[in-house]
């Protein structure tokens, strides 16, 4: 039985409370918030008499903790995972692992240092239908250019219609992650332009298109709006690959369809199996098992924030960003405030962000 502290009782910290209790080797040990009603609350909610906390510090100090799960907002997660790396208890963070690339290379370089485990869950690449998805792309050879499309019209009211870049930060980043997910790969620059529909009822711009490059050639392409009326897509957004053995297209739900360059269609359907924060924690507790480390890893995870952080820079620049340019300038940063333990543990890392 694993003893998890959860840090962060608002909607998806609720959620993850229930994921880890629909598994039998796993419990909640403390919930920590530093709104205290939150905490009780969620724990009264469920029944559980268990602690709650307002620091994780006072958490790790009082109870067991096999694994930290950090479902705050996104400006404390580095404080937050920080203290628990340094307590030496490893980390599942909810997406994204940080605001800027600047801090999660600390945090990188703080699991490297420590030996700690850190990775983030990306919910939308644990699915069956992106796993399939993947495979489908996979057996048809070199890809050529991969394109996702995503229309959305969400009416959230609250911070999402304050922000300056809503959709790339916010939601983009789960289809750029499924992107390299998908290619099994990262990108080497972008050129993005995104911009506000005049329609938009965001403050930010809620719309985008993007092309990134990959080593070996091929283009991703991404299009997007959340203030799109009519013909919206799924959540996942909708996709089309195209190789050297043919197409491959996605509903971003169960259906992916194959034609073959001689005329063969296939029409496949996903199989049922664990599905988002289920399956990411199947994964992170896997990997504590000896298994092998979740794919949402932070020296691999780092890319999917660093797409969104170089698609921002690009639009602002209205010119081609390369990604060791923004890991260079990230590093740089991160180096200025880091201690000595974990500035050595990321020069140590830098061939990991193919860095020069
Ligand atoms: N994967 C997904 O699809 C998905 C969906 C929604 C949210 N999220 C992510 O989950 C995280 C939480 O989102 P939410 O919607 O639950 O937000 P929320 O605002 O409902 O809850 C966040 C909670 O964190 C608490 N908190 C803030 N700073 C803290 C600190 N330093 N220590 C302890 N507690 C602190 C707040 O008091 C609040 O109760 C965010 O990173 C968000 O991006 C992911």
């Amino acid at each position: 039985m694993r003893n998890v502290v959860v840090v962060g009782a608002g909607g998806m910290g609720r959620a993850w409370m229930d994921a880890i209790a629909r598994r039998a080797d796993t419990r909640v040990s403390a919930v920590v918030d530093v709104d205290p009603a939150a905490a009780r609350g969620a724990v009264e909610q469920r029944g559980w008499d268990i602690p709650t906390m307002q620091t994780v510090d006072e958490a790790l100090a009082l109870v067991e903790a096999d694994l930290l799960l950090n479902v705050t907002v996104p400006e404390a997660h580095l404080a937050v995972s920080s203290a628990a790396l340094r307590a030496g208890v490893p980390v599942l963070s909810e997406k994204p692992v940080t605001p800027t690339v600047r801090d999660a290379l600390q945090l990188l370089g703080l699991s490297k240092a420590t030996g700690v485990l850190l990775a983030t869950s990306q919910s939308r690449r644990y699915s069956s239908g992106v796993r399939l998805y993947r495979q489908a792309v996979t057996d048809l050879g070199k890809i050529g250019q991969l394109d996702a499309q995503f229309f959305q019209n969400p009416r959230f009211g609250g911070f999402r219609e304050e922000m300056d870049h809503p959709l790339l930060v916010d939601m983009a980043i789960h289809t750029f992650d499924q992107a390299r997910y998908i290619l099994d790969a990262d990108p080497v620059s972008v050129y993005c332009d995104e911009f506000n529909p005049p329609w938009s009822w965001y403050r930010g711009a809620a719309a985008a298109q993007a092309i990134f490059r990959f080593a070996d050639g091929t283009r991703f392409s991404y299009s997007g709006s959340w203030c799109a009326d009519g013909l919206t897509t799924s959540w996942n957004a909708t996709w089309r690959a195209s190789a050297q053995s043919g197409a491959t297209r996605w509903d971003g739900e169960r259906g992916v369809v194959v034609e073959r360059a001689d005329g063969d269609v296939r029409e496949l359907e996903a199989s049922d199996g664990d599905e988002g924060l289920d399956a990411a924690l199947a994964e992170f507790v896997a990997a504590l098992d000896g298994g092998p480390h979740p794919s949402g890893e932070i020296s691999r995870n780092v890319w999917s924030l660093a797409m969104v952080e170089a698609a921002i820079e690009s639009s602002r620049s209205q010119a081609p960003v390369l990604f060791a340019d923004v890991f260079s300038a990230a590093l740089a940063s991160a180096l200025e405030v880091a201690d000595a333990d974990v500035a050595a543990a990321l020069q140590s890392s830098r061939d990991l962000l193919k860095m020069r």
